[in-house]
Formats: structure tokens, C-alpha cells, sequence
């Protein structure tokens, strides 16, 4: 991985998961023997901690429910890492959403992703950009 080889890892102590969920990144971080905040937007201790008590580094991580456009820490870790969050992070929208189960729009949806079996469709009436 990009990570594994491009990180000076003697001179990274502390680090900060956002976004994580269920802790895989801080699972990585804390099998290195680094200290770890293991962060998401709320209940990060509920989804992440069962993942963690599967190893032997439960002392090395702890949890904070953090939003990413308020990091209440200042040039404090070594590290922050993340994944799969900026499409959560850049915009915050207000809307109306509604399923659809048949018509132009689903036939659409259907031919590219034959899987799917009913398609959200999002009216946003507000979107705030964040980043
Ligand atoms: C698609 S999930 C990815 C979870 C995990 N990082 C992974 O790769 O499996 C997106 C995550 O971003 C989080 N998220 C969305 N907006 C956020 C924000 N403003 N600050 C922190 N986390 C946020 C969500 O709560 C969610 O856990």
C-alpha cells in the first residue's frame, strides 16, 4: 500500500482516524504500536470498539465523535487519515427523497446497474458546500 512505504512511520506517535466508522484505518494505526483517536461524526465508540476488542490494542486506541469541518485539535497528531468520507464531508443537503420502483428514470438506473431494485430519487432544495 502507498501508505506502508511512503510514511517516515519512526516519527509518527499519535494519529487521527476521521470519518471511521468501524475503525478499520485505527485498527492499522494501533497494530503499528501508534496511539490512536478513532473518530466519526457520532456513536464511533458503538460502531468501532468490537472491531478493536478482536486485538490486542484496545489500550491504544480512544474515541471521539469529531466532525471533519471542526476538528477541535490543533497541531496536535502526526497523522490523520480517512476514507471514503469527502462525499460525505463536501456538501450538506436539505431535501425530499422518494423511492422509484418503475418508469423512464428506473428503466434508466436499471440498464447500467441491473442489480438495483428500486432507485432513491433526492429533490435537494439546499445544499451547503463545506469544503
Ligand atoms: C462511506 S462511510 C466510510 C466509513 C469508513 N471510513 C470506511 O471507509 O469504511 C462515510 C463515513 O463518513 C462519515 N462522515 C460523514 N460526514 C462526516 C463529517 N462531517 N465528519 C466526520 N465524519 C463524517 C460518516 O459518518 C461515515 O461513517
Amino acid at each position: 500500500m502507498y501508505w506502508e512505504s511512503n510514511i517516515v512511520w519512526d516519527k509518527v506517535q499519535n494519529g487521527l482516524e476521521l470519518g471511521g466508522r468501524q475503525g478499520g484505518l485505527s485498527l492499522w494505526l494501533a497494530l503499528k504500536e501508534k496511539t490512536v483517536v478513532c473518530s466519526d461524526l457520532k456513536d464511533v465508540k458503538e460502531t468501532a470498539q468490537q472491531l478493536h476488542l478482536q486485538y490486542n490494542i484496545a489500550s491504544l486506541i480512544t474515541y471521539q465523535d469529531i466532525d471533519a469541518t471542526d476538528i477541535p485539535y490543533e497541531n496536535y497528531f502526526d497523522i490523520i487519515v480517512f476514507k471514503s468520507i469527502i462525499g460525505g464531508i463536501a456538501f450538506i443537503i436539505d431535501g425530499t427523497t422518494k423511492y422509484i420502483e418503475s418508469g423512464r428514470e428506473y428503466d434508466m438506473m436499471k440498464s447500467k446497474f441491473s442489480f438495483l431494485t428500486r432507485v432513491l430519487e433526492i429533490t435537494v432544495d439546499n445544499a451547503k458546500q463545506m469544503l
